[in-house]
């Protein structure tokens, strides 16, 4: 798809389609009494038979007759002034793109730039709109019959007009910002959505070399074997039910000084999570191939953040395996020795995320990282306390939640956080070695983190529990049904805030 970045008056467009945003409510504002001629009073029409009003996600296109340059114009309700941000002009441009995609047009254009976002600036106006055209045209039709009638179409181009006295260079900035970011979050959906029985984690580990061979940046894995022999034995403990090879991808991206000390990004990376002994029942199993969400969202930041050119050193680890239950399985009962040298009795297979995850903190810890940040599709807990709505946040530093809280306001991929008081590590006393892997039924979210905090050491830590955001379970117009990429923006609004 093709990004353009246009100037001049909407009303004087040449397009096959013309979208303007429109604040509920706000219907006499002169663009709209202009165009209210152009097309022979037909918005007037809708309005009073009450077909539009701007309502959030309403809409109305209209085809423009003699009067108008445009082909037809589409009409797309921003919501109540008061709630108007950033992100209901992200999603009034997915929607935009989605609906002119079904009706079989892939060129319009979006004159959505100059909605009055309070306190916002053209490159980020510019930015979001671009995210959400962007992320409103990903599909994932691999295994799908080509060109099947009826299809939405493949977006082509798409043109984003700003005022004649605005900066160009600025809006095409954003353009390729917003691009590398969302070729992070495609990256991440894609091998999300992807298979169990297509996604090993060899399959997780050579996406990942192709992907930083392509965007230049250095990948290391350490095999069986070579964790063996450096103690990985919680990685090792899930990984022994599968006949599939474990891996523990490393990836290092230097856009900082080489002084620089690197932040960290370690990702859950379960292709398959059975449960393995605990076997999960099954109901809604299939979606458990999206346990490696956490995982594909560092591979998709560590891609953008190379696309960005970021500023700043970053490390990413991914612990892959798969989750299984057979005759070479762990047990209820059984006790692994951690790369912490910690014990851990495993009481439940189930909680296998943190186990990987535990070693993977332990093994980051010889890059001295000035922060590290996890992400995980930890515990079914976090569904039941926040939803499908936000991802939860929990950590030893305030002001590093202060600032993860804060770019998952400015990025549209919110973030709660929950409290890790020292009372809650009580729950993971075990009789039998150092730390139990589950806590019981009491905020599952707050213990699995606490579980995780042990191996955190003394670094600047947090940790974010995507459970309920890494996958889409009915579709909405910026997203299919499927994987999210949740955590790349997010990620990289923090990164940019960072390397200030
Ligand atoms: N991968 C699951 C958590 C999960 C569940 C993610 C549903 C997304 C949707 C994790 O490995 C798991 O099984 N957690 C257990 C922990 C329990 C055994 C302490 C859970 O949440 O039930
Ligand atoms: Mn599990
Ligand atoms: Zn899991």
């Amino acid at each position: 798809m093709h990004l353009i970045i246009k100037k001049g008056e909407a009303l004087k467009q040449k397009t096959p389609c013309l979208v303007l945003g429109v604040i509920e409510g706000k219907l006499k504002e002169p663009l709209l009494q202009q165009l209210d001629k152009l097309v022979a009073e037909n918005v007037t029409r809708a309005v009073r038979s009450k077909e539009f009003s701007g309502r959030k996600g309403e809409s109305l296109l209209l085809h423009g007759g003699t009067g108008l340059t445009a082909e037809r114009v589409l009409l797309i309700g921003l919501g109540k002034e008061r709630s108007l941000s950033l992100d209901s002009l992200r999603q009034a441009a997915s929607s935009s793109a989605r609906l002119l995609a079904e009706k079989q047009l892939g060129s319009f254009l979006l004159a959505l730039p100059q909605v009055p976002v309070k306190k916002s600036t053209l490159s980020e106006r510019i930015q979001v709109i671009a995210e959400g055209t962007l992320l409103a045209d990903y599909r994932y039709d691999r295994y799908l019959p080509k060109n099947k009638p009826g299809q939405p179409v493949a977006l082509e181009k798409v043109s984003l007009l700003i005022a004649a006295k605005e900066s160009s260079k600025e809006a095409e900035n954003a353009v390729a910002a917003a691009q590398s970011i969302c070729a992070g979050v495609c990256f991440a959906r894609d091998l999300v959505n992807e298979p169990g029985n297509r996604k090993s984690p060899e399959y997780l580990a050579m996406s990942a070399i192709s992907m930083a061979e392509k965007v230049g940046i250095t990948t290391r894995l350490l095999r069986r074997e070579q964790m063996a022999k450096q103690g990985f034995g919680a990685l090792l403990g899930v990984a022994q039910g599968s006949e599939r090879e474990p891996y523990l991808i490393v990836l290092e991206y230097r856009g900082g000084t080489p002084e620089q000390k690197p932040i960290a990004l370690v990702g859950k990376g379960v292709v398959f999570d059975a449960g393995g002994i605990s076997l999960k029942p099954a109901e809604k199993m299939d979606e458990m191939k999206m346990d490696m969400a956490g995982g594909a969202a560092v591979l998709g930041v560590m891609q953008a953040a190379a696309g960005l050119k970021l500023p700043v050193n970053l490390v990413g680890v991914v612990p892959t395996v798969e989750n299984m239950p057979s005759g070479t399985a762990i047990r209820p009962g059984d006790i692994l020795t951690s790369l912490s040298g910690k014990t851990i009795e495993v009481l439940n297979t189930d909680a296998e995320g943190r186990l990987i995850l535990a070693d993977a903190l332990t093994y980051v810890g010889r890059y001295q990282p000035r922060v590290v940040i996890d992400l995980a599709t930890l515990t079914g807990a976090c569904i039941i306390a926040l939803g499908n709505h936000a991802a939860a946040v929990l950590g030893n530093h305030d002001g590093l939640i202060r600032q993860l809280l804060k770019a998952g306001e400015r990025s549209g991929e919110r973030l709660w956080q929950l409290p890790l008081w020292e009372d809650y590590a009580a729950q993971l006393k075990s009789d039998f070695a150092d730390i139990k892997n589950i806590g019981g039924r009491p905020a599952g979210t707050i213990t699995a983190a606490a579980f995780l905090q042990q191996f955190a050491g003394k670094f600047t830590w947090a940790h974010l529990d995507i459970a309920g955001m890494a996958w889409e379970e009915k579709g909405k117009p910026g997203q299919p049904k499927g994987g999210t990429g949740f955590g790349v923006r997010v990620l990289v609004e923090y990164l940019r805030g960072a390397a200030k």
